[in-house]
């Protein structure tokens, strides 16, 4: 069958879906399976593909059609301008999540310099956070930690892909990922975005998110805030004084994390809006 043709069948047959784009995904995919890049495919619609390559790529876009994700399918997702490898198992990073890096990077800039700065971060999922801050000044060193293996071997996969030697990950349950590791002091910067849906609206997600992105990576308790009131207080034993404090969070989350943090003593508390203007980010100081 001719690309454009395969490529016209391959959209149609997830044109129903009501979040993703059918053309651009199909023509993902079939990138993926002929190891071409896209201006290929563009400049390629008259050329016919073998049959086994027709074959896979129809039972791909069937998956697809299901709600399978395409990150997924495609095995990576772009973050900071950077590809990340993710597979199933760890939560495919957010674009939205692009702007506590941004703050993080700025902050960094203007507050420490050329100093060295320890991060440490909790919930790395597939290393998105850590990995860009780490690929985008060299001068930091972060410790990444998460409860599971999956993201643990994926972000240690994108740390290779990345050549990045100031990163290390560890396993464990929050700041117990840390415990016994031989550190200079304390951390400048402490940055997480955990789980933070309430369990109750867990049903209600996309299907894309509900069926095939690890539950784990999402569910945040009661009312989504059993992370915020394990890391707040725990936090204060392993910042420097004045260090920062950021997370993502839910659009509608904000007003209770920050009295989290007021009454734990932070201070310069501020809130980061997402992309649609919602907010999505929380930060402040150690007092
Ligand atoms: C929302 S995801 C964030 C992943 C990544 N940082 C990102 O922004 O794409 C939350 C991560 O926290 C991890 N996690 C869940 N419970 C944890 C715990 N008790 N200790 C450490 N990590 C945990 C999950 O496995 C998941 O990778």
């Amino acid at each position: 069958m001719e690309i454009n043709h395969l490529l016209k069948r391959g959209a149609d047959m997830i044109g129903d879906r009501e979040y993703g784009n059918p053309v651009l995904e199909a023509t993902m995919v079939l990138e993926k399976l002929l190891d071409v890049d896209k201006v290929y495919i563009y400049t390629h619609g008259k050329e016919t593909v073998s049959g086994d390559i027709a074959d896979k790529f129809m039972t791909i876009m069937e998956k697809r059609a299901e709600g399978y994700p395409i990150q997924y399918i495609i095995g990576k997702k772009e973050f900071m301008g950077l590809d990340f490898h993710v597979r199933e198992g760890v939560l495919i990073p957010r674009n939205d999540t692009e702007i506590l890096v941004e703050y993080i990077l700025e902050y960094m800039d203007e507050r420490h310099g050329n100093e060295t700065i320890d991060i440490l971060e909790l919930g790395i999922g597939s290393g998105a956070i850590s990995l860009s801050i780490a690929h985008y000044n060299r001068r930091v060193r972060i410790h990444g930690v998460d409860l599971h293996s999956i993201p643990l071997e994926v972000a240690e996969e994108n740390k290779a892909r990345l050549s990045l030697d100031n990163v290390s990950f560890h396993q464990g349950d929050l700041f117990q990922g840390i415990e016994g590791l031989e550190m200079d002091g304390r951390f400048h910067i402490i940055v997480s975005n955990p789980p933070y849906i309430p369990s109750d609206d867990m049903g209600t997600l996309q299907e894309e998110i509900r069926e095939y992105e690890p539950t784990d990576a999402l569910d945040g308790g009661g009312d989504g805030l059993d992370f915020y009131r394990r890391i707040i207080p725990q936090s204060r034993d392993y910042l420097i004084e004045e260090g920062l404090l950021i997370f993502e969070m839910g659009y509608d989350q904000g007003e209770e994390i920050e009295r989290m943090m007021m009454d734990e003593g932070f201070k310069d508390i501020g809130i980061l809006r997402d992309l649609q203007g919602l907010d999505r980010v929380i930060y402040g100081t150690m007092g």
